[in-house]
């Protein structure tokens, strides 16, 4: 599908639709009005009214902000797709043109890896009309650059597990790098056994594919700001010897979706050309069974020192993630550090599957970071730390234990796990995002169709751009 900017002035192909939206309001003053309205339609929210002999798309928002315009561009571009057209036009402005990309790219967006058949569509042009388009150049580009770099993202998330282990998601990595003049390093396990990565390494010991760290760096002249980007990427997570539940296994192969996001966030900032100079690092790791995998009643050394009593082997994110953040900040010297992990089912129970819960020291970090997903569309809400939740991660016989002693708070707590290895000097420049109940779905919503969404590229592009 191809989705061009075009001069409003210039004549369409016939056979193309043409696509509206249409507020209650703005029904009245149509010209359609009278064939609508016998129609039936009443402008609601994501409701469809198509006018075949005017080759006319009437699409229902309740009002004519950017969040409403995705969802029913998501709605009118599956219907589109279901039809014999073989093209379509929006027209744009300013305020609405990333809302309708993102609906077009995502809400269109299909997974056919797997399928023997999969479905042809006829729909080829979708052109986005407006009599100044040398005003909205930019706005398209990037808009197109996010989602696409959100696409990505949901097709390595989207991968069987057995296609993407450990050494295959750094072959991911070393092509995007190759293919947009990133810089890639990778540590296989040997490497890693010299890093002295010994929770990590537990993680990924009954695994027949070796563990791996990869860092990308994106890294333009003059950059105003450094940042680390770090993502927690079990490729797949049976929970270990403490097995998952038959049902809680499946979709498990989503637990790489915070490494995914990352690799998404390096292919976005590099071909946005950001000034800013980013480093993705990636876990990537198997949580398998098996007469050498790790126990319950293990006590790990972390890279940091820092002995972590295992209690629980399902909870085997923050484990990977304590040596790759220790790893991280080692290296490279950040002006801010996020981190990406689906860490908690406890998240979704906290928020519901939409939201990424955010979590951190700085208010200013967060009140920030807040306001550019707002700006994105993505659905995030702070989760707040408290002493008393610090002290549920205690052990008796460690300096840490990797579950809580209490059943509640569990997002807050894995949260807090991860704080243990944040420097002294970072405290202020971290924020982690849980989005275990964001980055994947079983059923539709908004412009996230069936597997993984993608989340975190929208958010995080956003925020990088606006860094002055
Ligand atoms: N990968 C899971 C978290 C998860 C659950 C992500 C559901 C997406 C959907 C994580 O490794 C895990 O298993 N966490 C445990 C922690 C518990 C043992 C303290 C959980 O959430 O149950
Ligand atoms: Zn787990
Ligand atoms: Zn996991």
């Amino acid at each position: 599908m191809n989705i061009e900017l075009l001069n409003k002035d210039l004549g369409l192909p016939s056979g193309n639709v043409e696509v509206e939206f249409l507020t209650l309001d703005k029904l009245e003053n149509e010209k359609q009005k009278k064939s609508l309205k016998k129609m039936g339609f009443k402008a609601e929210q994501d409701a469809l009214c198509f006018l075949n002999e005017k080759q006319f798309l009437a699409c229902g928002v309740e009002d004519m902000s950017a969040n409403n315009i995705r969802s029913a561009t998501t709605v009118a571009i599956k219907h589109l797709k279901s039809m014999n057209y073989t093209s379509a036009s929006f027209n744009v402005e300013k305020s609405n043109i990333r809302a309708i990309i993102e609906g077009l790219i995502l809400g269109g967006y299909e997974f056919n890896t797997y399928k023997s058949k999969p479905k042809k569509h006829k729909l080829k042009n979708i052109h986005l009309l407006n009599s100044d388009i040398s005003s909205l150049q930019k706005e398209f580009q990037e808009a197109v650059i996010v989602a696409e770099a959100t696409c990505f993202t949901r097709d390595i998330v989207n991968t069987a597990p057995d296609d993407i282990h450990p050494p295959e998601l750094a072959k991911v990595a070393k092509n995007l790098a190759k293919e947009n003049g990133l810089e890639c390093r990778v540590l296989n396990e040997k490497a890693l056994k010299k890093e002295k990565c010994e929770a990590m390494l537990a993680v990924g010991r009954a695994s027949r594919h070796e563990s791996q760290l990869i860092h990308l760096s994106y890294k333009p002249k003059n950059a105003k700001k450094i940042i680390s980007l770090v993502g927690k990427g079990l490729t797949y997570d049976s929970g270990g010897l403490s097995l998952k539940p038959a049902t809680s296994m499946v979709s498990m192969k989503m637990d790489k979706a915070g490494a995914c996001a990352v690799l998404g966030l390096m292919k976005a900032v590099s071909e946005l050309k950001l000034d800013v100079e980013v480093h993705g690092f990636i876990g990537a790791v198997e949580n398998m069974i098996g007469g050498d995998a790790y126990k319950p009643d293990d006590v790990l050394k972390s890279r940091s020192g820092t002995t972590i009593e295992v209690r629980n082997t399902d909870a085997e994110g923050r484990l990977v993630l304590a040596d790759v953040l220790d790893y991280a900040q080692d290296k490279v010297k950040a002006d801010y550090l996020f981190d990406f992990a689906t860490l908690t089912g406890a998240c979704m129970v906290a928020l519901g599957q939409y939201t990424t819960g955010v979590m951190g020291h700085s208010n200013r970090l967060k009140h920030d970071l807040s306001k550019a997903a707002s700006r994105s569309g993505e659905l995030t809400a702070s989760l707040p730390f408290n002493k008393h939740l610090k002290k549920q991660i205690k052990s008796e016989i460690a300096d840490i234990c990797n579950i809580s002693n209490k059943p509640y708070g569990g997002a807050i707590t894995a949260g807090l796990f991860l704080d243990t290895f944040i420097h002294e000097e970072n405290k202020n420049k971290w924020l982690h995002f849980d989005i275990a109940g964001s980055a994947y779905t079983e059923s539709p919503w908004d412009c996230n169709t069936y597997g993984a969404t993608g989340s975190g590229v929208r958010f995080m592009s956003e925020f990088l751009k606006s860094i002055k």
